[in-house]
C-alpha cells in the first residue's frame, strides 16, 4: 500500500513537471531565443530614415533653420556692427538704397556674394531659402 502511493505521487510529479515544462517552456525558449539574438546581433547597425532609431537624428536635422538662426550664427558678425561696410541690422537707411533693387536682387547677392560679403555669409550648409528667412529677418519691419 505505500509502495503504491509512492508510486503515484512519483507519477504525479512527472506529470506536473510535464505540465509545467509544456506551459512555460516554450515561452522560455522564446526569450532565450531573443537574448541570444540579443548577444549576438552586429555591433554595429544601420539606422535608416523611417526607422523608430533615426528618429532623433531626423528630428534634430528635420526642417529648415528659421531666419534668426541663421542670423545669429552665420550673419549677426558683421551686419550687427556694420563691419566693412555690412548694411545692419534692421537699419533703415543702410537698406533702403540696396532693398531699391528689389528683394531678388538682394536675395541673389547674399547667397552669390557681393563685394566684402561672402557668398552665403559663408553659411555652406544653408539652403537658399535659408538665407532668404536669414534676409527676411535682417529687414523685417523696414
Ligand atoms: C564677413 C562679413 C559678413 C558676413 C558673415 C555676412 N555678411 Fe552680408 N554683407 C557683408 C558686407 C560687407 C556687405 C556689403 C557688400 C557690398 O555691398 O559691397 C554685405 C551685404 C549683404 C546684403 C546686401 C546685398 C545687396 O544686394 O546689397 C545682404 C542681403 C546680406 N549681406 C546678407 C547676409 C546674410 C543673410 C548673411 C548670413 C547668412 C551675411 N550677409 C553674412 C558682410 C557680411
Amino acid at each position: 500500500m505505500k509502495l503504491v502511493q509512492v508510486v503515484i505521487q512519483y507519477k504525479l510529479a512527472i506529470v506536473s513537471l510535464v505540465i509545467a515544462f509544456s506551459l512555460f517552456g516554450n515561452a522560455n525558449a522564446g526569450s532565450v531565443e531573443d537574448a541570444i539574438a540579443e548577444r549576438i546581433k552586429p555591433v554595429g547597425s544601420v539606422c535608416v530614415a523611417g526607422d523608430d532609431c533615426a528618429k532623433g537624428l531626423l528630428l534634430a536635422a528635420a526642417g529648415p533653420k528659421s531666419g534668426e538662426e541663421v542670423y545669429n550664427s552665420s550673419c549677426l558678425a558683421c551686419h550687427s556692427s556694420g563691419a566693412a561696410g555690412a548694411p545692419k541690422f534692421r537699419n533703415a537707411g543702410d537698406w533702403a538704397g540696396r532693398l531699391a533693387a528689389g528683394l531678388d536682387t538682394v536675395y541673389a547677392n547674399a547667397i552669390a556674394g557681393i563685394g566684402a560679403m561672402p557668398a552665403k555669409g559663408l553659411c555652406m550648409s544653408c539652403s537658399d531659402d535659408e538665407i532668404k528667412a536669414s534676409i527676411d529677418y535682417m529687414i523685417e519691419g523696414l
